[in-house]
């Protein structure tokens, strides 16, 4: 490992995992290929981030808009996912790998609700890395699902609007409980969110990195993380400044 010091390290890094289809293409491969091998990049980084320290790991596994793809793909994506958790969740929980899941589980198919319960219930007590799969996730429908939550509280007369701060609205999100993200990584060159942590984002760093997300190693995730350590974050004070209270 370089030379990352546990002090200053990130607590939540976040990565949209962007380009195993080009990776595939690049190769003549079909891109059910890409998705195969981005799976293994997976695995080393859920490794690498548990070998540094890290606390919790956020990876863009499915999005509410990939259901737009074919439904070859589709079903693809579905099914690598599935035999992620059918292989690798003994080996988490060995490694005291806690696993959540966020997204919209509702319209999910009842065998994946329950691979996905089972998984955060096995590592519920975990209390190593906190990985966080976000499947079936889109940030505005996650928005939207609070705000809904919330306007039902309001109507039921459980809750005053004026009570409606950002605290109640981070309470209400999938990612309740879970710090926001220090940094955010994107594979493949392309520089935008998609529709990813939209709230969460409001302080976090970004590191875009041109390698596609097969090709992802655990040294691309180190030098991720020294680049993170060397950046000034000021959270909307001056430099040198500690961070606000709740930020
Ligand atoms: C983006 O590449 C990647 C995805 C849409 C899916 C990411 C999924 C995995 C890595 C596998 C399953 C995940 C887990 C956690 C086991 P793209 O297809 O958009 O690539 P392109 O932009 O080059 O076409």
């Amino acid at each position: 490992m370089s030379d990352i010091t546990r002090s200053s390290l990130p607590e939540h890094v976040a990565i949209i995992m962007d380009g195993n289809g080009r990776w595939a293409k690049q190769r003549g491969l079909p891109r059910i290929m890409g998705h195969r091998r981005g799976v293994e990049a997976v695995r080393t980084t859920v490794r690498a981030a548990g070998e540094c320290g890290l606390k919790y790991l956020t990876l863009f596994a499915f999005s509410s808009e990939n259901w737009r793809r074919p439904e070859s793909e589709v079903s693809d994506l579905l099914g690598l996912l599935k035999a992620f958790i059918r292989r690798d969740l003994a080996d988490l929980h060995k490694e005291n790998v806690r696993v959540r899941i966020i997204g919209d589980r509702e319209g999910l198919k009842e065998d994946i609700r329950n691979l996905l319960l089972e998984a955060e219930q096995m590592t519920r007590d975990n209390t190593a890395l906190t990985l966080i799969i976000a499947f079936n996730y889109g940030s505005r429908d996650e928005i939207a699902r609070a705000a809904a939550s919330l306007a039902r509280d309001v109507a039921e007369g459980k809750l005053d609007a004026s009570s409606i701060t950002p605290d109640a609205i981070t309470a209400r999100l999938d990612t309740n409980g879970i710090p926001d993200p220090d940094l955010i990584i994107r594979t493949s060159g392309e520089e935008r969110l998609s529709n990813f942590l939209l709230w969460q984002a409001a302080y976090s760093e970004f590191i875009f990195i041109p390698d596609y997300w097969p090709d992802f190693s655990r040294d691309t995730f180190f030098v991720a993380i020294d680049q993170y350590m060397a950046r000034d974050r000021r959270f909307g004070g001056l430099s040198g400044q500690v961070a606000l209270a709740g930020v």
